[in-house]
């Protein structure tokens, strides 16, 4: 059995054209070892040979046949590389690292709304399909700056008790925000509902900073899952650092109070040399 630390080479078993922009890429591992205790919500560390290693969330799984795949959407070098990969090409995967997102007991709470926006529902999709298999109620807010940019749509509808979508340019959907969704959902739920209902969230950090004010407001318990530029995925580079953390260690789940006292959330990241910069200037 191989250890994650360990690169493991695999051939691309099915490649689907999410969009123009996002692809996914299908694996089935020789042997199960390490991918058969996948938690929904950690990572990968993907090796694209000649280019780049980059983090990429597990937005696939599934067990009989053994399938893993992750979702990537085309922004830079290393992942315009994986976009054009085909079948039968060849990348390196180490992993599966960081927390995951977890369950709550089903004594305290009976709801789970995911709130995803853009290529975060790749994050989000695996935590809220295990929700829905654990018997929770649904409840799935799909957000994106357009239409193309809407993933699994089929996938939601498989799993959701109620889905909502909203795009920015109202190509389809709610016109407007998610955060808007987000905010009609819970005044629809009493004070004792709200207790009893946990927020799953990924997507751009300006948009969860404004699903962790929509929770602070109606006092809603929630994870989210945090990005920060990786090179090691294991804790020795410090790159992913914020506020004190680091991201491929300590998370990439976070929950609304430990985002409390991560004070660069929504305010700084760091680029490629580690130097803190304002969220403000990155592109994404
Ligand atoms: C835990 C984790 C899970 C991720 N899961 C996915 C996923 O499932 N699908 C997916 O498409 N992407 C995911 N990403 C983001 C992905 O790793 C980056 O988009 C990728 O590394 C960009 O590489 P590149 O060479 O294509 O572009 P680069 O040239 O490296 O970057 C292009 C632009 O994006 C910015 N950027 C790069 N990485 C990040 C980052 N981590 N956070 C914010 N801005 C960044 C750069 O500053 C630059 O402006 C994840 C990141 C993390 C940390
Ligand atoms: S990526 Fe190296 S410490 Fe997190």
């Amino acid at each position: 059995m191989r250890a994650p630390g360990e690169m493991e080479v695999f051939k691309i078993k099915k490649v689907i054209a999410e969009s123009p922009t996002l692809t996914t890429l299908l694996f089935t591992p020789k042997h199960l070892g390490r991918w058969s205790s996948l938690v929904p919500g950690q990572f990968l560390m993907v090796w694209v040979p000649g280019v780049d290693e980059v983090p990429m969330s597990l937005s696939y799984l599934k067990k009989t046949p053994f399938v893993i795949g992750i979702t990537v959407q085309n922004i830079g070098p290393a992942t315009s590389a994986l976009c054009s990969l085909e079948e039968g090409d060849k990348i390196g995967l180490r992993g599966p690292y960081g927390n995951g997102f977890s369950l709550p007991s089903k004594d305290d709470f009976n709801r789970i709304i995911g709130v995803s926006g853009g290529v975060g529902a790749a994050s989000t999709i695996l935590p809220m399909e295990w929700a829905f298999n654990e018997g929770f109620e649904t409840v799935n807010l799909v957000g994106a700056r357009n239409k193309d940019l809407i993933l699994f749509q089929e996938r939601w509808e498989e799993i959701s008790n109620d889905v909502q979508y909203s795009t920015d340019n109202g190509s389809f959907g709610h016109s407007g925000f998610i955060t808007e969704l987000l905010t009609k959902e819970l005044m629809t739920l009493t004070n004792r509902d709200l207790k009893r209902t946990m927020i799953f969230t990924c997507g751009p950090e300006i948009m969860m900073v404004a699903v962790k004010k929509v929770l602070d407001q109606f006092n809603v318990k929630g994870q989210f899952s945090l990005e920060r530029y990786m090179k090691c995925g294991i804790g020795i580079c410090d790159s992913c650092s914020m506020s004190g953390k680091r991201i491929c260690m300590n998370g990439p789940i976070f929950t609304v109070k430990e985002i409390d006292d991560l004070r660069e959330f929504g305010k700084f990241h760091r680029n490629r040399s580690g130097t803190l910069i304002p969220i403000t200037e990155c592109v994404k």
